[in-house]
């Protein structure tokens, strides 16, 4: 009775998961989505923690379940309470790393449980064959994703810095080689613990030099691939302790961070391996160093800017990781309602990899209650570009870049862009001429039809605001 009532939990977990990963695909939804999932999470660790028997036994060790349950969500609370929209990544870097941990932890445990049985000649070594397999793979993957990810989380927040070599490439697929090799051996004769310990070494040393060398715009896809490793890793454990919905969670993580790995690749123009050992960073330096000598730019008062949106027809903001930056998502609405209040028509132009982290500018936007069908995708809003009067672009610089149009040199060269220019006007808000994340300069800033607005995005839509009203 009570092992239905456990596969009965299992099942409605799977479900909300399920179901919760498809609201999330849907800005309406997504928060929502995110409840029903983590309901479920609830309901199948009750369920384990009361219903799960084995041999008749319960599990009994409550002081250590609980002591553990409470430190990770207090961490894991106060975490996402404090963390800033723009350092998101860097806290899913890291809470991925801690479940590529988990998963490798498990595989140690439950290959200690085995060496034991077999020194104890309880088990013959060709029925625990097929789960040394799943032992070595779980380790394997999970201690790449935790040692990537560490990285990954280093990087993001500055204290790790990009390196590389001539032949790292090659060292790092040695390495891998050769921890494969191990495991195959491992597989074949279970009992040598040490080659177990080897596996975990090399699978580390591996992780960390995989993503030194990668840095750059290309961070988010490793982060999104490490993500899909740590979701395989968890389904090895879910195999392991032949638990389902801990199987169909790991599956789930692995195929949306696969998915979403290769959209973000799509939505760059790269091959997942032109991103992981293309090594952006090199490219960079170079493009910079080779920069051409650009043109004269011109700048636009506050009230000729006002002036030119209050008498435009339609006008399209581009929200950029600034707009983040500044906080400025809740005055950029107010001058929405006030340009509609005088009839123009406003919306917004979102780049799938505008900001730090996918969904970024739907975020920001949603929190402060833009309206979901005023946000076009990419290749709606570059249908629309030519029928806008102004284009209005605040903190965002590599999206609106043309070089990944026109300039094969260019190390974003081939990544879909916002095509801004289409429309009559086009204002930019930046604090200076400083470069994005990309490093590299923007010919846009400089075109006849560009004007730069000088400032802080909130400040500068502030008097905007101020000014739009007075027109
Ligand atoms: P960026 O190219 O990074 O440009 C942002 C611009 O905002 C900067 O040029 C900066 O210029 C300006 N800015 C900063 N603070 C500001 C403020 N307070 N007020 C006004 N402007 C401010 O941003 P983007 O166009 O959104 O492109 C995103 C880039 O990040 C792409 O290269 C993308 O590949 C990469 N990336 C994306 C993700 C994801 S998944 N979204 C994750 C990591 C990296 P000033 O300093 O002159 O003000």
């Amino acid at each position: 009775m009570e092992l239905n009532l456990l596969t009965l939990c299992y099942l409605i977990a799977s479900i909300t998961f399920i179901l919760g990963l498809k609201m999330l695909s849907n800005p309406a939804t997504a928060r929502k989505g995110n409840l029903v999932a983590a309901a479920g999470m609830t309901i199948a660790i009750a369920g384990t923690i009361f219903l799960y028997e084995q041999d008749g036994e319960k599990l009994h060790n409550y002081a250590w379940i609980f002591g553990g349950l409470a430190i990770g969500g207090i961490i894991g609370t106060l975490a996402a309470r404090k963390v800033k929209m723009t350092a998101m990544p860097e806290m899913v870097s890291l809470f991925n790393g801690m479940g590529g941990a988990c998963a490798a932890l498990i595989s140690l445990v439950e290959f200690n449980h085995l060496s034991k049985q077999l020194a104890a000649n309880e088990v013959e070594i060709s029925a625990v064959q097929p789960t040394v397999l799943i032992i070595v793979l779980g380790l394997l993957i999970g201690s790449v994703s935790f040692a990537g990810s560490m990285v990954a989380w280093g990087k993001l927040n500055g204290r790790v810095k990009d390196f590389s070599f001539t032949g790292q490439n090659i060292l790092n697929l040695l390495i891998l080689l050769v921890a494969i090799v191990a495991g195959v051996i491992l597989v074949l004769n279970p009992g040598q613990p040490l080659l177990l310990y080897a596996i975990l070494g090399l699978a580390l040393i591996y992780g960390v030099m995989f993503v030194m060398p990668i840095g750059g715009a290309d961070m988010p896809v490793v982060i999104s691939l490490l993500n899909s490793f740590t979701g395989v890793a968890a389904a090895c454990g879910g195999f392991l302790y032949d638990n389902k919905v801990m199987l169909t969670g790991g599956i789930l993580v692995g195929a949306a961070g696969t998915l979403l790995t290769i959209l973000m690749c799509k939505a760059m123009n790269r091959s997942l391996q032109n991103v992981l050992i293309g090594s952006f960073g090199g490219h960079k330096t170079a493009a910079v160093a080779g920069g051409k000598q650009q043109g004269a730019y011109k700048e636009i008062s506050l009230s000729d800017a006002a002036m030119v949106m209050s008498y435009a027809n339609k006008v399209m903001v581009v929200p950029g990781y600034g707009l983040a930056v500044a906080q400025a998502q809740h005055v950029c609405h107010e001058l929405e309602k006030i340009l509609e209040e005088k009839g123009v028509e406003v919306k917004y132009a979102i780049h799938p990899v505008a900001g730090r982290m996918p969904g970024h500018m739907n975020v920001l936007l949603a929190e402060a209650d833009v309206s979901y069908d005023k946000l076009m995708e990419m290749e709606h809003a570059n249908d629309e570009f030519k029928t806008c009067d102004v284009v209005l672009i605040l903190g965002a610089n590599d999206v609106v870049n043309p070089a990944a149009k026109n300039d094969p040199a260019s190390p974003i060269y081939g990544m879909p862009i916002l095509e801004v220019e289409l429309a009559k006007t086009v204002i930019v808000n930046k604090r200076s001429m400083k470069p994005g994340y990309a490093g590299i300069e923007n010919d846009l800033f400089f075109q006849p039809k560009t004007s730069m607005l000088f400032g802080d995005a909130k400040k500068v839509l502030q008097d905007l605001c101020a000014e739009v009203k007075t027109v």
